[in-house]
């Protein structure tokens, strides 16, 4: 199954009562394994939670902290991005190079990178 198709179905789990948004996202690590999830919403709405750090929290989990690539997917008019704080979570996983599939429900997607999405990232390198 293509990276895009897990996204697409752990979408299906998203809790988004509030924003009737729901996104699904897919982490595939160097070691080959995949990782989801999906948009958790709360009541208390800075308490959600978005998909790709809800992918991040699992690979995280079992142990993998690498991101060859990642895709997400939401029923968005045109490709959907993920959001400026998704973009950092997404950076501190990454290669610069790294792959970035975003995809409508209807089929539409586009490749980006994740230095693409977050140019001039704040690094531990400007910690130095
Ligand atoms: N959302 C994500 O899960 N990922 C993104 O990259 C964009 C936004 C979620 C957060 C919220 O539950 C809903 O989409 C509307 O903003």
């Amino acid at each position: 199954m293509e990276l895009i198709d897990h996204a697409r179905v752990v979408r299906e789990n998203a809790h988004a009562p509030y924003s009737k948004f729901k996104v699904g996202a897919a982490v595939k690590t160097a070691s080959g394994a995949v990782y989801t999830g999906c948009n958790v919403e709360n009541v208390a709405y800075p308490e959600g939670t978005c998909a790709e750090a809800g992918a991040i929290a699992a690979m995280c989990a079992a142990g993998e902290y690498e991101i060859a690539e990642i895709a997400v997917i939401a029923d968005s008019p045109t490709p959907v991005p993920p959001c400026g704080g998704c973009r950092q979570k997404i950076a501190e996983f990454a290669n610069p190079a790294a792959p970035v599939t975003l995809a409508t429900m209807e089929g539409e997607s586009q490749v980006t990178s994740v230095s693409a999405l977050l140019p001039g990232a704040f690094d531990a390198s400007h910690m130095s």
